[in-house]
């Protein structure tokens, strides 16, 4: 669990300067927050601690002063500095990856990588993002300043209530139960993004209550944007708003009570995630964020084209970013929309056009999706079939990996009748068993559709919405499913041997077969049970 993470950091950290690594490049955003950190560790091993930056210089000014370095010497002369001092000491140099356009800052790091490796000294570099010219790459290590976890978290909102309380008891009327909500709505936040938003909670209406939880995650949701790779999103639809997909559900409503401590207990591994291929408009996106809020966790959604788009930075940078935030907000659902694009780098199909960057920001996530443990549900949706390399479906990739058809006829007539009350009407004044035989090979999308195009016709002229407008509606529609009628059904044969069918098939007058709409136009007599419904 995320609880972890933190732990893991400051063990790494340990180890790396016990080890005598030279250079440590932390990637943060929270350069406070690590130098406490560093300091204990410091203290730990009884070393001194420095710090510099390029407006303050080198603080704890008694080595450069005694030394001769004037403490605003330039950062190349600083790194001299540090190279021929006597003695050990951790050195904290702040964003000096701003400098690496010097080739003489360059020099002077390469140098002192080569004389620090038998000495009791530490450099560590810290930048909000990983910056490192090539000819730093063998000699630096890296590693990320995980964000705080609930317990820091806690320890900042107490001691915001004690501060609060002093001056006003009637301010911190807040229940135990309340305090972790805070708490889970803040994580994915720096401590210092947290704090703030804990204190601008606590001063509208000048007491912290249980209703200022929704500012803190505005005010999450608005740093995750910030990320402009991350899109949080609000709580959305329930598994009752799901038509059909019978197996699907039943597996997330498992899983759901395998997220839970006491699962671990009994032996179970944390649920890593899923994938959902299949046909357009058939429910895998609305699917995904059902997942995150029938199941009361956050959902995240990674945007792989901005990953990918060269606006924000390197892709793997990105990825990288993303994944820790991730894990910061753990535990959520990360939900990754047609992943197939990732891998095509949103240009060429295999990524050969740009050096193979799509491969190895796509192996990063496949490598992390295997290891990772902070307790992030993946959530992934793929459309195509081609570009989905064999890796993807590997075993203990994903918990399983679920092929979504056409509605048959229950799943369409459940549809309906969502679409239908979620527009105000009630579906039982209308004779749907009829209207759902002539949606064959129509997605849950294009019935959605009917319904509204029904109601269009019926405002336009004024009247209520009728059984007639439905079936004209459908009428008018031609299903994907036609034009793609060949697609659909390569999907369906090669997703046969390594997909389970999401639906299940229910017998039934409308069914009796118990099959499953053929990708066809309706004029095309049904086949008998499709084999991909295993
Ligand atoms: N099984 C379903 N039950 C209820 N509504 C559905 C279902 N399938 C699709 N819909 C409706 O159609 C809309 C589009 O579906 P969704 O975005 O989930 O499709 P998708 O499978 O992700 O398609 P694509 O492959 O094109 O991304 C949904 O928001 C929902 O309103
Ligand atoms: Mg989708």
């Amino acid at each position: 669990m995320a609880a972890a993470a933190l732990a893991r950091f400051t063990e790494q950290l340990d180890l790396l300067v016990r080890a005598r690594y030279p250079l440590v490049y932390v990637v943060t955003h929270e350069e406070g927050r690590l130098e406490r950190l560093l300091r204990e560790l410091a203290r730990r091993q009884g070393k001194p601690f420095y710090t510099w930056t390029a407006t303050g210089g080198l603080a704890s000014g008694a080595v450069s002063e005694a030394a001769g370095t004037p403490r605003f010497a330039p950062p190349a002369e600083i790194l001299e500095r540090i190279r021929i001092q006597e003695g050990g000491g951790i050195f904290l140099l702040r964003d000096l990856h701003a400098h690496f356009d010097d080739p003489l800052v360059i020099r002077r790091l390469r140098d002192l990588v080569a004389a620090l490796a038998d000495t009791h000294r530490t450099v560590i570099v810290s930048a909000p993002r990983l910056a490192l010219p090539a000819e730093l790459e063998k000699d630096v290590t890296v590693v990320d300043l995980p964000l705080p976890e609930p317990d820091e978290l806690r320890d900042a909102l107490r001691a915001l209530l004690v501060e609060l309380g002093a001056g006003k008891p009637e301010a911190v009327q807040i229940s135990r139960d309340d305090i972790e909500l805070f708490v889970r709505a803040a994580q994915g936040l720096t401590l210092a993004e947290a704090e703030s938003a804990f204190a601008r909670a606590a001063v509208t209406g000048g007491a912290l209550r249980s209703e200022d939880v929704a500012l803190v995650i505005e005010e999450k949701r608005q740093a995750i944007r910030k990320s402009g790779i991350l899109e949080f999103h609000p709580a959305q639809a329930e598994l009752a708003d799901v038509g059909g997909l019978l197996r699907l559900k039943d597996w997330l409503r498992r899983r759901g009570k395998a997220l839970d401590g006491g699962a671990r207990e009994f032996g179970l591994p944390m649920p890593k995630g899923v994938l959902l291929l299949g046909a357009p408009g058939c429910g895998k996106s609305l699917s995904a964020k059902v997942v995150a809020n029938t199941w009361r966790l956050p959902l995240l959604h990674l945007d792989l084209g901005r990953i990918f788009s060269g606006l924000l930075g390197s892709s793997e940078e990105n990825m990288r970013r993303a994944l820790r935030i991730a894990e910061g907000v753990a535990p959520a659902v990360l939900w990754i929309d047609e992943i197939e694009k990732g891998l095509a780098g949103g240009g060429g199909r295999s990524g050969e056009n740009d050096g193979g960057t799509a491969q190895r920001v796509f192996g990063s996530l496949l490598t992390w999706m295997s290891e990772q443990q902070a307790g992030v549900f993946v959530v992934a949706t793929a459309n195509r079939i081609d570009s989905l390399p064999p890796e993807l479906l590997r075993r203990g990739r994903f918990d399983e990996v679920f092929f979504v058809d056409l509605p048959d006829p229950f799943a369409r007539e459940e549809i309906f009748r969502i679409h239908l009350r979620r527009r105000g009407r009630e579906p039982e004044a209308f004779d749907l068993e009829a209207l759902v035989e002539k949606c064959a090979g129509f997605s849950g999308a294009e019935i959605e559709h009917c319904v509204l195009e029904g109601l269009f016709a019926a405002f336009d002229e004024g009247r209520e919405l009728s059984i007639e407008d439905l079936v004209r509606a459908a009428a008018e529609t031609t299903p994907l499913s036609v034009t793609c009628a060949e697609e659909l059904e390569r999907m369906r044969t090669w997703a046969t041997t390594r997909a389970r069918a999401a639906d299940a098939p229910r017998r039934g007058p409308g069914n009796p077969a118990g099959s499953v709409p053929p990708a066809r136009p309706r004029s095309t007599p049904p086949r008998g049970p499709r084999s991909s419904r295993v």
